[in-house]
């Protein structure tokens, strides 16, 4: 691909997602090497960049900040493109405050309860960030971190390398933990996720993704309308502060039940105890497939304005379905345009929160010498 070509893919990415517009453009972008420019700089001077991407008609902005998914860019049915996930224009915003929008998570993905866990008989405290438990890895998780980032083409594919070395002790876990993350867009358009971490001395670990998606376009307004199918017979209740009981329960007969494939609000005002909990839904559902070597189809979605869809394929034994219930109008978009409960959702796969306080999930910890190693696969349509 030529270099003005590029630029203006570049271009795109980034500028007219910002401003929310709508886009023609080729349906099937050729995959350059990812361009980097400026994004601005945190309070004690450290640059953060934006990287843009496009391969196989998926175009993508990804900050190192965060590795933060700043904008995806897909057509619709006709090839018209939109900004399909939830963020900000600027980094000052990011910074302020963001519900995670389209960032990494880790060291520990989802809650964990009262911020406390034992391992191998010792005992340890992490920061409290919500009510009375730890969330998406403390007050200071990989979300607000600086990546070091790396571009990469390898046959058809373009992508990224995110390096960040936590070091031990950060946000009170165990271990020096190195953590390298590739995004990649594949010739069909497809964003996969490789996690790999390795560790200094036994930790626990559950990294993940925290896109908010609009398939519609992010500021359209909600997502009740999109259909869901998920591949999940059971779920993991919470408390009223959203952590597993350690039930396992079955979804059938419940509005948790997707595996039919249904409108995201169908079921969403339903007076189930669990939905007062979460304000709608906010759980982690026990993919069928349970953990698997290679990544295995879980979720699909479709939009049924726009004709676009997104399939998950993934190594993990969970997923958590957040219907986007704490936005509550307090942030403007990328387009400038307010976000209100249900204007995104996000489908974190992971190991199941608090899993560190239940011997009976699926473990989280990585010892030295071992390596965590996740896959997730987005398919676009
Ligand atoms: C959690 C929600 C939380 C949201 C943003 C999701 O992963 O499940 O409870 O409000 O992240 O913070």
């Amino acid at each position: 691909m030529s270099t003005s070509r590029r630029t203006l893919l570049a271009a795109t990415a980034g500028g007219l997602a910002a401003a929310g517009m709508a886009t023609a453009a080729p349906a099937h972008a050729a995959g350059g090497r990812p361009a980097r420019e400026f994004f601005g700089r945190l309070a004690d001077g450290t640059r953060v960049d934006r990287w843009t991407l496009a391969n196989g008609g998926t175009r993508m902005a990804v900050l190192s900040y965060g590795g933060i998914v700043q904008s995806l860019e897909l057509p619709d049915r006709r090839g018209r493109y939109a900004n399909v996930s939830l963020g900000f224009g600027t980094l000052e915003e990011y910074v302020a405050s963001s519900p995670y929008f389209g960032a990494l998570i880790g060291r520990y993905g989802n809650r964990i309860a009262a911020g406390r866990f034992t391992l191998d008989g010792q005992s340890y405290q992490l920061p409290l960030n919500d009510g009375p438990n730890t969330l998406h890895g403390g007050t200071q998780g990989f979300d607000k971190r600086v990546w070091d980032v790396e571009p990469f083409t390898a046959g058809s594919d373009v992508g990224l390398t995110l390096r960040y070395v936590s070091g031990d002790g950060e946000m009170g876990y165990p271990g020096a933990l190195s953590v390298r993350v590739d995004y990649t867009l594949t010739r069909d358009g497809d964003w996969r996720i490789d996690y790999t971490a390795t560790t200094t001395k036994a930790t626990v670990v559950n990294l993940t993704s925290h896109v908010y998606y609009n398939l519609a376009g992010e500021g359209s307004g909600g997502v009740y309308d999109h259909e869901l199918t998920l591949d999940a017979a059971r779920y993991t209740p919470v408390d009223a502060t959203l952590i597993p009981t350690g039930e396992l329960a079955p979804v059938a007969g419940t509005p948790f039940d997707f595996r039919r494939g249904k409108a995201i609000g169908a079921d969403i005002r339903d007076s189930h105890q669990q939905l007062l909990y979460g304000q709608g839904i906010d759980h982690n559902f026990v993919l069928d497939k349970g953990s698997t070597r290679l990544p295995e189809r879980v979720a699909t979605v479709r939009e049924p304005r726009s004709g676009r869809s997104m399939s998950i394929a993934t190594t993990e034994p969970g997923l958590q379905f957040y219907s986007g219930n704490f936005l509550d109008g307090s942030f403007a978009g990328t387009s400038d345009r307010v976000y209100r409960q249900g204007d995104g959702f996000c489908l974190e796969t992971q190991h199941f929160p608090d899993s560190p306080n239940h011997p009976s999930f699926p473990s989280t910890v990585l010892r030295p010498g071992d390596t965590y190693r996740t896959t997730t696969v987005h398919s676009f349509g």
